[in-house]
């Protein structure tokens, strides 16, 4: 049974809650009412004195701290939390509270007493809350977490943030996570499962194995394990994501169902292969958080997140640099992304003050078996990734940290590779941490796949973490060239001709160059997918920047330029992608540089119906030399750039030519003033169960229906038969709290996140002042 509703909530200062909160006679009627899950940094304005540290971030190149604000989304998250929640619990031999993440530190009260603790964050774990409770009575369950300042270098949520099941149990029964479906061989014609469970106070089971076309297979064993042979499994696969199931039941009838996958995983020299096909890793790093909602999981946002990272080609998913919350896994299984499931920012050498390594003597092995053991039957999870970018690379004696990792992951799931972001070179190599890994994973290093390959020929690559182009959707800065530097512009955005990055970092195109050129390196995983909530690079010193730069689409989910290079080079889907936006007011006679995006064969380019020449794409090889003409040569190969456009009001035309035909032809057209609003939803309908979530994006648009790029109306969202539960416009500078109906537009947009739990149409309407209101409607079922 989950809980989720009637929770009492109080944030508190740090090391000020007083022990009297979790006891049952504590009167806690003016607490606040919140639901599970719940992040209780998100409800605030921003603010730099929410975070503003001293910190020195090497990665970065920092020779010396320096005050840095937004750095973990300057939101109100650091403090303590309790919830309180009384539930009537029926008899039963045992009872279990699983949690799925608490946001951190967290203790388990029940009637008043300590029952649990959990220190890390983003692990799930179960207590044991049966020799606590009242049976067939109501029982106080109390919840305490916090967060310190320093604790990670991105924003993390606060509290319970992810689901919590109670969970009854009989005297025999099967452990917490205690089934694991072992792949122990696949091929097309044949797999071997070995599936065991941790039976508690019994032994033997009953295993029932559904195929996805629901064929049923029966085993039954008399000690812990069976070993099924499938013949002709139907394989999970990126296209066709099969799942099969297992429940297993004990004698007392007491059972469990755990869902799994069959799948050819071949990491080779050659690349990885699955069920036999070449697969090109086409990957996002993604933190958790899921923008204006925070990190409180849920599973539509996660879902519109895959959706739209696969509409540009993705299949790969990096949960940089923490386990995920299980929904994400589901999902993955479900729409077929394959995993790199990572564990740690840091092990024993601390990035931050608070982070992971004050406890990592005392829990790492202990939090990676579990970690392992909660996600080892997703078929999606494809390896194990240790750590990103952590200090023992450097580190005389980082090896042997490696190796009690590598080891352990071995000794807890041998079918899969073991990985790791490594960033530090030669060091990695020199230093030896890069050789307890199956695969290198390498973060930014296009320009030594080449040696790697050649020099370490029994090892296999990865580039684990690419590119960390930054940009604003639809901010533009001149002139547009490419910026491999620390550079800032006044109005705190970046721009998003796609060619900055900082100085550890690389425009998009070069990663992809490189990844062209070395077809064994396995693939890439971008920097990021979706813009994050903190670490505003370039600007951590430039309040009021609180959000990243880096993702491909931006914090609202609205695609950047970039998207559709990717789109045009990892998908079929045809590509005529055209920017800037053609409204240049003081620009006029002066120099407007056009980029295309396209996986057409050759492109003309017309300024009110004057050519100004047609580009096909350069064949250039890659040198990866440092400098700029190469630099340029890896851009050109990706994009089409016509330099010498002279602005001029009206319209700028893209006429794409396949096999010297015409195929497509597209438009941009300088928009007049603001007149409308026109609103598009995410979703034809949702579920009335306060969950499910609409996104409503809204669209300034002139009288002719062209999207005003310049314009930053405040829109003000009202529902019926629904709520807005909150506003962005993916602007990295914005200090208005995300839950609000009101925001302004960027570029042009604002999205809206609106639920509801009530059956029926929904409406929402968007206003603002001098414009004709928009209006959608949209079932709750
Ligand atoms: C990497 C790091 C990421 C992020 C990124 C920004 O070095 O692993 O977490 O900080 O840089 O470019």
């Amino acid at each position: 049974m989950f809980l989720k509703t009637d929770f009492k909530f109080k944030k508190f200062e740090l090391d000020t809650v007083d022990e009297s909160v979790f006891s049952t006679d504590f009167d806690d009627s003016d607490w606040r009412v919140v639901r599970i899950p719940h992040d209780w940094g998100i409800e605030g304005d921003f603010s730099a004195d929410n975070d503003a540290t001293v910190n020195q971030i090497i990665e970065d190149g920092m020779t010396k701290p320096q005050v840095i604000t937004g750095w973990t989304g300057g939101l109100p998250m650091v403090g303590a939390g309790v919830y309180r929640k009384w539930v009537k619990i029926e008899k039963t031999d045992k009872v279990f509270l699983e949690f799925d993440g608490v946001m951190w530190n967290s203790r388990i009260y029940i009637n008043g007493k300590l029952a649990g603790q959990n220190h890390f964050g983003y692990k799930s774990f179960s207590v044991d809350i049966t020799d606590f409770v009242n049976f067939d009575k109501e029982n106080l369950i109390a919840v305490y977490a916090e967060v310190r300042e320093n604790s990670g270098r991105w924003y993390s949520g606060a509290g319970i943030y992810r689901n919590i099941r109670l969970v009854s149990k009989p005297e025999k029964h099967i452990a917490y996570n205690g089934i694991w479906v072992r792949q122990t061989y696949a091929d097309k014609g044949l797999a071997i499962l070995d599936i065991s469970a941790e039976l508690v106070n019994v032994s033997g089971f009953t295993a029932k194995i559904t195929s996805p076309n629901g064929e049923t297979f029966e085993y039954t064993t008399e000690d812990d394990a069976i070993l099924a042979e499938i013949k002709n499994p139907m394989l999970w696969d990126i296209d066709e994501p099969n799942l099969y199931t297992v429940e297993i039941t004990l004698e007392n009838g007491y059972s469990e169902t755990v869902r799994f996958g069959i799948r050819m995983c071949e990491f080779t020299k050659q690349g990885f292969f699955l069920n036999g096909r070449y697969l090109k890793m086409n990957g996002v790093c993604m933190h958790h958080d899921l923008g204006a909602i925070g990190a409180a999981v849920n599973k539509s946002a996660l879902k519109r997140q895959i959706e739209i990272m696969k509409g540009m080609g993705v299949n790969a998913w990096r949960t940089s640099h923490n386990p995920p919350a299980p929904e994400l896994l589901e999902l993955c299984d479900e729409m077929g992304l394959v995993v790199m499931d990572e564990f740690f920012d840091e092990w024993r050498l601390q990035k931050v003050k608070n982070g992971y390594a004050q406890t990592y003597d005392d829990f790492v092995k202990q939090d990676v078996i579990d970690i392992i053991k909660r996600d080892r039957n997703h078929p999606s999870v494809i390896m194990w990734s240790t750590g990103n970018e952590v200090r023992e690379q450097i580190d005389d004696n980082g090896w042997k940290e490696a190796r009690t990792l590598y080891d352990l992951v071995k000794a807890t799931d041998p079918t899969r590779p073991v990985t790791n972001g490594l960033s530090h070179y030669p060091a990695c190599y020199t230093k030896y941490m890069a050789f307890y890994t199956d695969i290198v994973g390498l973060n930014y290093k296009p320009h030594t796949y080449g040696d790697d390959l050649k020099k370490y020929p029994e090892k296999m690559f990865l580039g684990s973490e690419t590119a960390s182009c930054i940009s604003s959707r639809g901010i533009y800065h001149f002139p547009a060239e490419i910026e491999i530097a620390d550079k800032r512009w006044d109005d705190l955005a970046i721009s998003d001709y796609g060619l900055m990055a900082p100085p550890w970092a690389y425009y998009a195109e070069r990663e992809i160059a490189a990844q062209k050129d070395f077809p064994q390196v396995m693939g890439e995983f971008i920097w990021t997918g979706f813009d994050y909530l903190g670490e505003p690079t370039p600007y951590y010193t430039n309040w009021p920047s609180r959000s990243s730069y880096f993702g491909v689409v931006d914090l609202a989910g609205l695609p950047k330029n970039r998207y559709y290079l990717y789109r045009s080079v990892w998908t079929d889907i045809p590509t005529l992608h055209i920017f800037p936006h053609w409204n240049w007011e003081n620009k006029i006679g002066e120099n407007v540089p056009v980029h295309i995006y396209t996986n057409y064969d050759e492109v003309e380019l017309f300024v009110n119906g004057k050519s100004q020449g047609k580009r096909t794409f350069a064949e250039k090889k890659a040198e990866f030399a440092d400098k700029k003409e190469e630099w340029q040569n890896q851009v050109e190969r990706f994009r089409l750039i016509w330099n010498d456009v002279v602005y001029e009001p009206g319209e700028i035309t893209a006429v794409a030519y396949k096999n010297g035909k015409e195929a497509e032809r597209k438009t941009i057209k300088t928009a007049g003033e603001p007149y409308e609003i026109r609103l598009l939803a995410y979703k034809e309908s949702i579920l009335a169960d306060g969950e499910d979530l609409n996104y409503i994006t809204a669209q300034i648009v002139d009288k002719d229906g062209n999207l005003c790029p310049n314009a930053d109306n405040r829109i003000t969202f009202t529902a019926d038969k629904a709520e807005v539960y909150a506003t962005d416009a993916g602007d990295q500078r914005e200090t208005e709290t995300f839950l609000r109906a009101d925001k302004k537009a960027m570029s042009g947009m604002l999205v809206a996140v609106v639920r509801s739990d009530k059956q029926g149409n929904a409406t929402i309407i968007a206003t603002a002042d001098g414009l004709i209101s928009g209006i959608i409607t949209f079932e709750c079922k």
